[in-house]
């Protein structure tokens, strides 16, 4: 069975969109092929994947494309976060171009996060634009990368500086997909599946500490209703703000240290392990500011510690290199640095104005008093 949520985008019903989340009974991959088919019958599609999701699933996929009558080529380029660059986006162009792509032809974003970055920056500048499919197979892509419409490229000089908003036309999730991932990226996934507990949603928070264990065991079931529930989610604080002027920082929970403890750690501790310390830390700070109550850290730190997730600052950094790594934080305004904190499991608080000198002596002192007026 295929549950469907609708991402509303603000002013701009035409763009609204479907997540389809299955799998169905045939398979989800035979339902995906066919209502591409259905929805764009005479256009060429272009499947964009890494080397390692081209052999599990994307291979098969073309032949499914191809059994619906619809003519589709794979363009594959090698795994990983360091393939997230211009020169990747030039050779998808390049190939795209030699194979005849027009303005009809449709991107299928076909793998986790980095190829859906990638490929949704790939279509939003081929031709000024063209239709894109979003095919998550990560969790992190499934319940965050592949929804809300940031696409783009790092830079040497940072994450994601080269990019575009523009939303999919449809996104396919088949949670089965998941069980061929790694432990290391499934945690990772489920860091930020935590967070939209954490910011969002209690009663989502509380299903999570309640069935840890199915979760580790990858469920499918638990898993579908999970990654819907996140997609909603998402979906609302997309609806509120698409473009991230307000109410979308929301989202950033726990990423302002954890961008620190990735970029500290020459992105050797993984994206959700750091975002996972950085929730915890966040959350302490919230405390120290007298925002958040004692309990709501501690069974934070518990349901990512069930969940085999970091809870504690790397202690080969001192406190003032992390705070030097948050000051190039895009989220940084005159000399402070706008947090989004939490108030109590599932609410969280957007731009918490912190200056260098607050968030040392917030990481530092166990015992802070407040001096701060929020
Ligand atoms: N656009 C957004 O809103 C947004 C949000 C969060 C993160 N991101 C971006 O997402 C990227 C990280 O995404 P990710 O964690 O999915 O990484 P990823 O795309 O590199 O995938 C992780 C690894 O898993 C492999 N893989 C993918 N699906 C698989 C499957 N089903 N079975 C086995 N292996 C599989 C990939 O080949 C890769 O080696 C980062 O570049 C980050 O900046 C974007």
């Amino acid at each position: 069975m295929i549950n469907k949520v609708k991402v509303n985008i603000p002013n701009n019903d035409k763009k609204s969109y479907y997540i389809h989340i299955g799998p169905s009974a045939d398979g989800s991959l035979s339902y995906t092929a066919a209502d591409i088919a259905k929805r764009f019958p005479r256009s060429k599609c272009f499947i964009i994947t890494d080397t390692n999701v081209e052999k599990l699933y994307a291979r098969e996929f073309n032949k499914l494309i191809a059994g619906q009558g619809i003519a589709s080529e794979i363009i594959s380029f090698p795994y990983g976060e360091k393939s997230k660059t211009r020169k990747t986006k030039e050779y998808i162009e390049n190939q795209l171009i030699k194979s005849g792509a027009n303005r009809n032809s449709v991107i299928i974003a076909l793998g986790g996060g980095v190829v859906g970055d990638i490929a949704g920056f790939v279509a939003a500048t081929l031709f000024r634009g063209v239709p894109f499919i979003q095919i998550p197979t990560t969790l992190l892509a499934q319940v965050d990368s592949s929804v809300g419409g940031k696409v783009g490229v790092n830079h040497p000089l940072g994450k994601n500086l080269i990019g575009a908003f523009y939303q999919p036309d449809a996104v396919y999730i088949d949670v089965s997909t998941l069980t061929t991932l790694s432990d290391a990226e499934y945690r990772n996934g489920l860091a930020e599946v935590v967070k939209y507990g954490a910011a969002l949603d209690i009663k989502l928070f509380e299903l999570l500490a309640r069935n840890a264990d199915k979760i580790l065991s990858r469920d499918t079931k638990l898993l579908k209703n999970i990654i819907e529930r996140c997609c909603e989610l998402k979906a609302e604080v997309v609806n509120k703000d698409e473009k991230e002027k307000s109410y979308r920082r929301i989202l950033n929970f726990g990423h302002t240290i954890g961008h620190a403890v990735e970029k500290l750690s020459h992105y050797k501790i993984p994206h959700g392990a750091a975002v996972s310390i950085g929730m915890v830390a966040e959350a302490e700070m919230a405390f120290r500011l007298k925002i958040l109550d004692r309990k709501s850290v501690v069974k934070l730190k518990m349901l990512l510690t069930h969940l085999g997730l970091p809870i504690d600052l790397p202690k080969n950094y001192s406190v003032p290199d992390y705070v030097k790594a948050t000051q190039t934080d895009k989220k940084a305004v005159e000399d402070k640095i706008l947090y989004t904190l939490i108030d109590k499991i599932g609410s969280g608080v957007i731009d918490v104005p912190l200056t260098s000198d607050d968030v040392e002596a917030l990481l530092i002192s166990r015992n802070y008093s407040a001096k701060f007026r929020l």
